[in-house]
């Protein structure tokens, strides 16, 4: 039987996963794909660290890029992260050489994803990211292949483990934010740099290659209005229970009539809707196609869930599948004309600290007012303190309207003096 080579940078939490799967799976694969998937050379930072790997007869590289290029190797699967070198240098030296290339970086596709499937056609080599995006779920692989017949309105999800492992125990055991991300970090969910995930870049990455994949853009993560979770409380998670929602860090990519509109934010979810009750490290995914629209949900994130998108896209090459890595030619994929934020319309939840003296709450409503903002409910809790100057929480929210108006009220609030401290804005998905 015919062997393919794998060189292999990053033995972390999902490379050692890659290691411990391909072993485990050794017999399955090769009777599937008539080819012995085997890896002969590994590099990573430290060569002394324990693993608990037998990597016995696998050789040593110091340098990812060496890796990348040796002659011994038809696969180089980068699972070393970052959106520069090594990682960048890597990938590229690989592809060049004309290997398969097989990574889960989405840093690095976010920012040189169509340059990096330039260079893939140029050298008649394949590039494949299944891993990517949503962790375990084959999203790539659906949007790539099996729904290419449909024209894509919409695709949308939770896209991030680590946010959504974060706001599931902050909102049902009503842990700190700080103790959630320390255990999600622990689990190895969490980037590297947890900020990523935190502040919703990570999901932007992601966003970015789903909405290259549905619409036939260039990859452009650069378009993309990004709000994290870092600002959400556990007070805003408990009003939006007490109001029938969920709190969910969303990536939504939409074609509208002014281009595609691309936004990543922390979004309240009617809790009846399948979306509120994904929770913890789960992912989901979903698509609205002009003949079929489903959404796929699984482990977004950690070692196995992730080198099972890994292994996949390996078995995918060692049957001899190809394709391009974008679905279309890099150079056919087009400059997305990007919808503006301010013109993103629905219905907004409003929490403001507001100053404890007359006119407030009628200050409050007049802005909203001057910009047609209708509102649904507004409700004034007693301030925590029994202090008459102490702040009272001011919780608004309104009928659909415009991100625009939205900011321009709550601006015009400030302005007046009635509120004590940044308004929290999250927007609303309703029925
Ligand atoms: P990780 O646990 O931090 O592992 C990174 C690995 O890369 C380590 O083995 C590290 O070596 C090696 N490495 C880092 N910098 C290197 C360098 N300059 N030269 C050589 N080796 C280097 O990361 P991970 O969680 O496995 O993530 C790997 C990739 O998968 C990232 O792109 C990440 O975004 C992506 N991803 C992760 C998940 C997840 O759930 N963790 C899910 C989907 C995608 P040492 O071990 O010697 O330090
Ligand atoms: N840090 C990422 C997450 C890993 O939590 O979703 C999976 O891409």
């Amino acid at each position: 039987m015919s062997e393919l080579k794998v060189g292999l940078a990053g033995l972390g939490t999902v490379g050692a996963g890659v290691v411990r799967m391909l072993e485990r799976q050794k017999a399955a694969l090769a009777a599937r794909t008539g080819r012995d998937i085997r890896i002969v050379a590994v590099a990573a930072r430290d060569r002394n660290k324990d693993r608990g790997l037998d990597l016995s007869g696998v050789r040593w590289f110091e340098d990812p890029v060496a890796l990348a290029v040796d002659p011994e190797i038809d696969v180089f699967v980068e699972l070393m992260g970052g959106a520069g070198d090594p990682a960048k240098a890597a990938v590229a030296a690989a592809l060049d050489a004309g290997k398969a290339v097989v990574t889960a970086n989405k840093a690095l596709l976010a920012h040189c994803g169509a340059e990096l499937a330039a260079r893939a056609e140029a050298a008649g080599a394949t590039l494949r990211f299944e891993a990517a995006v949503a962790g375990g779920i084959p999203i790539i692989k659906t949007l790539r292949e099996a729904l290419a017949g449909n024209r894509i309105s919409r695709v949308s999800g939770i896209l991030n483990g680590t946010c959504n492992y974060i706001l599931t125990r902050m909102a049902d055991e009503k842990l700190s934010f700080d103790t959630c991300l320390a255990e999600a970090q622990r689990l190895g969910y969490a980037e590297a740099d947890p900020t990523f995930d935190i502040d919703g870049f990570d999901t932007a990455h992601k966003l970015s290659l789903l909405t290259s994949l549905a619409f036939g853009m260039r990859v452009d993560a650069e378009s993309i209005y990004v709000e994290g979770i870092r600002s959400l409380t556990l007070a805003d998670l408990e009003a939006a229970d007490d109001l029938g929602y969920r709190v969910k860090l969303l990536g939504v990519a939409v074609r509208t009539d002014e281009g595609i509109e691309q936004r990543v934010h922390p979004t309240m979810v009617p809790k009846h809707w399948p979306i509120a009750q994904v929770s913890g490290v789960t992912n989901a995914v979903a698509v609205d196609g002009d003949a079929v629209a489903l959404t796929l949900v699984g482990p977004g994130a950690g070692g196995d869930a992730t080198a099972s998108a890994v292994v996949g896209d390996l078995a995918d090459i060692a049957s001899g599948s190809g394709g391009y890595a974008f679905g279309a030619p890099a150079q056919s994929l087009a400059v997305a004309e990007r919808a503006p934020m301010q013109h993103h319309e629905g219905g907004y939840y409003i929490r403001l600290s507001a100053v404890n003296k007359p006119g407030t709450a009628a200050t409050i409503a007049r802005r909203m007012a001057e910009r047609g903002i209708s509102l649904e409910s507004i409700v004034q809790h007693r301030p925590a303190r029994n202090n008459g100057d102490a702040p009272a929480t001011v919780i608004l929210i309104t009928y659909a309207t415009t991100e625009a108006d939205v900011r321009d009220a709550v601006a015009a609030i400030d302005a007046d003096g009635v509120i004590a401290s940044v308004p929290q804005v999250i927007r609303i998905e309703k029925d």
